[in-house]
């Protein structure tokens, strides 16, 4: 069995590893600073392995010795921004959790690929490219899956058809600048821009664009995790699998789309040797604006990581 080290065993880290063992994907480590947490969602985990009828093992702990021989390591470790914390204090908190989540689990598993979710997202696995010094292919980070989701969610509620029959591709930054890409997207083939009035579909883009904030707002004490975890699973299952799955992820650029050392998200091929190749869309002006505009706001988040630790 292949072995998956979660790093963060919060909501996400927790649902990643229910999502890992259910489909037997792979054994599961969980880790946390917390003592005993881990330990107890991975018991109660493995507890329901005998009623699935999987055979995936799970453990829980606070000792990085045990994510040795990693085939995949999953970071979700991180705190979210607290009353009376600016951006900058998260950033450099955030920083010093991944960084630390990084080196401690390379030391002992050398040849794993990095899947990297703790926000903000773009940087956090910028950082964790630095810290680890890996190339490119084998440090991706999940953004676009998750906000390509939720469009095609939303546009599968409007259109009243299955999921199956939506593409949607979301790229660039994880945040509010992010670039649906409605030109590429498509209901069985028919371009939105097709299928819905102006209207109507740029409200399904707003939608998508504000669709972590949607949650928050619901769930008032976190975040989403089912469809963010489930976005991570889908890429170990790529590599593992060797499925050569063109997703959008967040992926180190070096020339690609015209950029240069920052991580963005762009459609890449997943398989055995990780992040395979950095798939060129062409844009039109309005995209290629969309996602210039997106690309400052993402750099100027790795300044500000920049200002606050040195790489
Ligand atoms: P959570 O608060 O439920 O879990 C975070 C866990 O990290 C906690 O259990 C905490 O104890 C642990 N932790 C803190 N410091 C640690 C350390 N030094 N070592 C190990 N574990 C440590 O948060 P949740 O919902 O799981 O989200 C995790 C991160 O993922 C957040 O930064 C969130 O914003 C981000 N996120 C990103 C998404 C994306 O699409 N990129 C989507 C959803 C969440
Ligand atoms: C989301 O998009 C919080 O980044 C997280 O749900």
């Amino acid at each position: 069995m292949k072995k998956i080290s979660i790093v963060g065993a919060g909501n996400t880290g927790s649902t990643a590893a229910h999502w890992i063992a259910e489909r037997e994907l792979a054994d599961v480590v969980l880790l946390d600073v917390v003592e005993g947490m881990p330990q107890g969602k991975s018991l109660d985990l493995l507890e329901a392995m005998p009623i699935i009828g999987k055979d995936a093992h799970v453990m829980g702990t606070n000792n990085y010795e045990d994510t040795k021989g990693s085939d995949i390591i999953i970071i979700t470790a991180g705190i979210a921004r607290k009353p009376g914390m600016s951006r900058e204090d998260l950033l450099k908190t955030n920083a010093e959790i991944v960084g630390k989540a990084a080196k401690e689990t390379l030391k002992h598993s050398p040849n794993a690929f990095y899947i990297v979710l703790t926000n903000p997202l773009d940087t956090m696995a910028y950082l964790t490219q630095k810290v680890t010094g890996l190339p490119r292919e084998r440090v991706i980070g999940q953004a676009g899956i998750l906000d390509s989701a939720r469009m095609r969610a939303f546009v599968a509620m409007e259109a009243g058809v299955s999921v199956e029959n939506v593409q949607c591709y979301v790229l660039g930054g994880h945040g509010d600048e992010m670039v649906p890409l409605t030109r590429h997207s498509n209901i069985a083939g028919i371009p939105l821009k097709e299928y819905f009035p102006a209207d109507k579909l740029e409200a399904i883009v707003n939608r998508t664009r504000k669709g972590g904030g949607e949650i928050v707002n619901l769930l008032k004490t976190g975040s989403a995790y089912y469809a963010p975890s489930m976005a991570c699973v889908q890429m170990a299952e790529a590599i593992l699998k060797d499925k050569k799955l063109i997703v959008p992820c967040a992926t180190l650029m070096q020339g690609d789309y015209g950029l240069n050392d920052m991580y963005f998200g762009v459609p890449v091929m997943l398989g055995a040797g990780g992040m395979e190749k950095v798939i060129e869309y062409k844009f039109d002006a309005d995209e290629k604006a969309m996602f210039e505009k997106s690309a400052a706001s993402v750099k100027e988040s790795h300044d500000a990581l920049k200002s606050v630790v040195s790489l």
